[in-house]
């Protein structure tokens, strides 16, 4: 079967675990912020005195970036996590303009036609339904309006993904292919998904990219203490005996140093990102 190809019933998709806005930002955040701007450069809008939404906000720094580049436009930034949403409030600096409330990509709790601009960034490959997300993006989104995503090609693109996810396999702890084909199961994370899924919603003049940044660390502890206490390695590590924690720290350890002393270490991250009109 090709990567572009699904086996037809998707397997349950990753769930994104509870981590605190602080680890968040440690783990994702920091790349997350560079992200934004390059996914904001590809929508490429002008939103004027409009409204846009970011669904799935997290610490809200896609949120930020909208409103730094629209000084008249207003944000609404939803999560399902209220840690993260509390987070994002706390470190809100457009307060009058920009505003967080709990919010499922699944089910958003907004009327129809309510956005010019419903944007989601590294959130639908944890949803358990794309398909009815995009829906949901485009149903909020005012006729004319843009609707856009980007999702990490965890499959092709992202090293330390694979970094993690290859070698817990290869070192055969239980339950590690199913998380990994979880992982790598989620919507919009296989080539092409995310333009279906949006074509599939209804959204008009569909395009695609690519963009590609890196993530730099210090040495492998400022990978690896982020990673263990972030939102997706405990759900495999929790309930096994403390020797498979320390393998598994071991093994990563070698893969990130690959034979080179502890120090900093760069990684390609590629995302894929959709934009269309509703
Ligand atoms: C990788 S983080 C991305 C956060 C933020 N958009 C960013 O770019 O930094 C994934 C986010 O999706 C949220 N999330 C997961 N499932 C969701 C759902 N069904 N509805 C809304 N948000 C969801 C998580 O709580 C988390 O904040």
């Amino acid at each position: 079967m090709s990567d572009t190809q699904s086996s037809g019933a998707q397997p349950p998709t990753a769930v994104f675990g509870p981590v605190t806005g602080d680890v968040y930002e440690r783990q994702m955040g920091r790349w997350s912020r560079d992200l934004a701007e390059q996914i904001l450069d590809f929508v490429d809008i002008d939103l004027g005195g409009g409204a846009a939404l970011d669904v799935g906000c997290g610490t809200g720094r896609l949120s930020f970036a909208v409103a730094q580049r629209n000084p008249a436009a207003s944000v609404t930034g939803c999560d399902i996590s209220e840690a993260l949403l509390a987070h994002a409030a706390a470190v809100n600096p457009y307060p009058d303009r920009v505003g967080f409330e709990p919010g499922n990509a699944c089910a958003l709790p907004f009327p129809d036609n309510s956005f010019d601009l419903v944007i989601a960034s590294l959130v639908l490959m944890f949803v358990p339904d794309g398909t009815l997300a995009a829906r949901e993006m485009a149903r909020v989104a005012n006729p004319g309006g843009t609707v856009a995503a980007a999702t990490w090609d965890f499959r092709g693109g992202t090293m330390t993904v694979r970094m993690l996810t290859d070698t817990v396999v290869a070192l055969g702890v239980p339950g590690a292919e199913a998380w990994r084909a979880r992982l790598m199961g989620g919507p919009g994370v296989r080539p092409g998904e995310l333009a279906a899924l949006w074509r599939g919603a209804g959204l008009r003049d569909v395009r695609e990219g690519q963009i590609t940044i890196r993530m730099d660390f210090a040495n492998f502890l400022d990978y690896w203490e982020p990673t263990i206490n972030g939102p997706v390695l405990p759900a495999l590590l929790s309930g096994l005996a403390p020797e498979w924690h320390e393998r598994v720290r071991g093994a990563v350890e070698s893969a990130f140093l690959a034979g080179d002393a502890d120090g900093p270490r760069s990684f390609a991250s590629t995302a894929w990102v959709v934009a269309g009109s509703r």
